[in-house]
């Protein structure tokens, strides 16, 4: 499959469940989309003499802002994110492993559910430096980025696409998986409704990238039964 001309977009996977961390170095500058703790970020930052970092969220859930505390005790960080975020009646519970730790226990796999508690043992709640309402745009090392609220698998999911190509879907699209729209505070009929339609009309020649494994593009896809299908 074509790899699609940002083959500067580093991808670091999320050990426990594997969530996907997107990472864009440019001119002593980063941009992070859904940042967790990774030795192999922390190396790729400093070969590019990273100091600033622009953090992006596609959805407040744990796997995907656990590494915002990290990042904010060693670089100069600015987390940008859609205001339902930040609601602290709900935050308190995806500030902290505890549903991650129920899947891996579930899983039967309690040893890495200890690691992922002893890596990430106090809570966090998020705090950021700008939020947004229904869209954001904005620009960063001369990238555009759109950031739309597509709610349902959370309340505060959000599509960003950067330079009309890239698009991160968060968990609002995983290929070949069924979307999980039964967490707490999860919103089927919002997705149904309205976010299924919006993601529908991305164009066929974007590549996303998913907040659960590869990217793909888009016109490899076909939505059937209810999930984003990848064409075999
Ligand atoms: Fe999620």
């Amino acid at each position: 499959m074509e790899t699609f001309p940002y083959k500067k977009i580093q991808r670091y996977v999320f050990p426990y469940i594997d969530s996907n961390m997107y990472l864009l170095a440019e001119n002593n500058e980063a941009l992070i989309i859904d940042p967790h703790i990774s030795s192999d970020a922390e190396n790729y930052l400093t070969e590019n003499g990273v100091r600033a970092v622009t953090i992006l969220l596609t959805h407040e859930h744990f796997d995907h802002i656990c590494g915002i505390p990290w990042f904010r005790e060693h670089y100069d960080v600015k987390v940008i994110c859609q205001q339902e975020a930040l609601n602290p009646g709900r935050q308190k519970h995806f500030s902290r492993p505890l549903v991650v730790s129920l899947i891996l226990a579930d899983r039967g796999e309690d040893k890495k559910a200890k690691e992922l508690e002893a890596e990430y043992p106090t809570v966090h709640l998020l705090t950021a430096e700008q939020t947004w309402q229904e869209t954001l745009d904005m620009t960063w090392q001369g990238h555009s980025f759109h950031i739309e609220h597509i709610p349902g698998h959370s309340p505060a999911s959000s599509l960003i696409t950067m330079d009309e190509v890239c698009v991160f879907t968060g968990d609002s699209l995983v290929p070949d998986a069924e979307p999980t729209i039964r967490w707490p505070w999860s919103d089927a009929g919002a997705y149904h409704s309205s976010t299924v339609q919006r993601l529908l009309q991305i164009p066929e020649a974007c590549m996303i990238y998913p907040g659960h494994r590869d990217m793909v593009r888009m016109g490899d896809l076909k939505y059937e039964n209810g999930v984003f299908c990848i064409n075999r």
